[in-house]
């Protein structure tokens, strides 16, 4: 182990009911801690879950220097702890810290950070077939300085929470054409802060009209399909799983980039490609059956049943035999050591 990180362990909470409690309300008993100071990494921690202290200066709270990344740890079949693709996540965590001027973790702190937390905390991934341990590392500029500027020390953390389903029903969704999230240039596709704050007042105002989410369009023409608040979008229309390309305006979402693996594999038609919503208005004139959901680390497969497009709803098809849950399934067995995992996106903690 290149990093000695120390452990100061609490006694063992007991793990309660976390399935009738909101999404990441219940944190796990501890939590990494590492700060970055005089252009270095400083003693790594796993401490007991408590607050932090941070001046009311801190960079993070005025300038929005925040990145985090969403993970999740599953029990396997034969009771072992996966987290599942590591590597993955990693390398777009160091991608949105490339974008928001913030240092790099390195690989092995960051491993062997996660490895030891979920070693410790390994009783509060839950069991049920719905449910995983979500983790979230995350980093913030806490240096105490109110000038604009790159702050130079950091706090990089990990903190966990018991999770089941993200989403209980299927969505309806509004195609989004007065706000944007993201536009070319921009933050897009970094796992910042910023992004989902600004997301804040359009899905509100969506949630006032009765959506549940909006799926954002181009910030030029507000013509082409981007992603959802929480998830990717994905369709199935003709045989064709669609779902807009990398464009650098959207996440590089690790359940898009999976799902998206298991079904060429599978021999389904893939194509990463701008999706006009004129087009997709014109599948659901045709009476085209279509299947829309979204895809992310914490929403797995959410279906999506309604969507209006220019004030005019269609419905997709979210029926049993639909497509989404086929693969969703595929995931799951990988995810649990039920089918084997020939990419390698497990990682097994010991
Ligand atoms: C995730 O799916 O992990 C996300 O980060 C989305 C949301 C919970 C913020």
């Amino acid at each position: 182990m290149e990093y000695n990180i120390s452990i100061l362990p609490q006694a063992e909470r007991a793990v309660t009911d976390t399935k009738s409690i909101p999404f990441g309300k219940i944190p796990t008993e501890h939590m990494f801690i590492a700060e970055y100071k005089d252009g270095k990494w400083q003693q790594p921690r796993i401490v007991p879950f408590q607050d932090l202290t941070l001046s009311p200066l801190a960079l993070c709270l005025h300038y929005g220097q925040t990145v985090f990344e969403g993970m999740k740890a599953f029990v396997m079949e034969d009771g072992t702890i996966n987290i599942f693709r590591m590597q993955k996540h990693y390398e777009r965590f160091c991608k949105s810290l490339d974008r928001m001027c913030m240092p790099q973790v390195p690989q092995t702190l960051f491993n062997e950070a996660m490895h030891q937390l979920l070693q410790l905390d390994s009783s509060w991934v839950p069991t049920e077939p719905d449910g995983s341990l979500y983790i979230r590392p995350f980093m913030i500029a806490s240096e105490g300085r109110i000038g604009v500027k790159v702050a130079d020390e950091y706090l990089f953390m990990i903190v966990c929470s018991p999770a089941y389903q993200y989403y209980a029903n299927p969505l309806k969704v509004k195609v989004e054409t007065q706000f944007v999230r993201a536009a070319d240039g921009g933050t897009g596709g970094a796992k910042c802060g910023g992004n989902y704050g600004g997301a804040f007042y359009p899905t509100e105002m969506a949630k006032k009209e009765g959506f549940d989410q909006v799926l954002w369009t181009d910030a030029k023409n507000h013509e082409f399909i981007e992603e959802s608040g929480t998830m990717n979008a994905m369709f199935y229309i003709n045989n064709t799983l669609i779902t807009p390309a990398l464009s650098g305006t959207i996440l590089d979402g690790v359940t898009r980039d999976s799902l998206l693996a298991l079904a060429r594999e599978e021999g389904i038609k893939v194509e990463e490609r701008q999706i006009g919503i004129t087009e997709l208005a014109a599948a659901f004139e045709a009476g085209t059956r279509v299947e829309a959901f979204g895809a992310g680390t914490a929403a797995v497969i959410a279906p999506i049943e309604f969507i209006t497009i220019n004030g005019k709803t269609y419905n997709a098809y979210v029926g049993a035999d639909a497509m989404m849950y086929h693969l969703k399934t595929a995931l799951f067995n990988i995810r649990r050591g039920l089918a084997p995992d020939t990419h390698n996106w497990n990682y097994i903690v010991k």
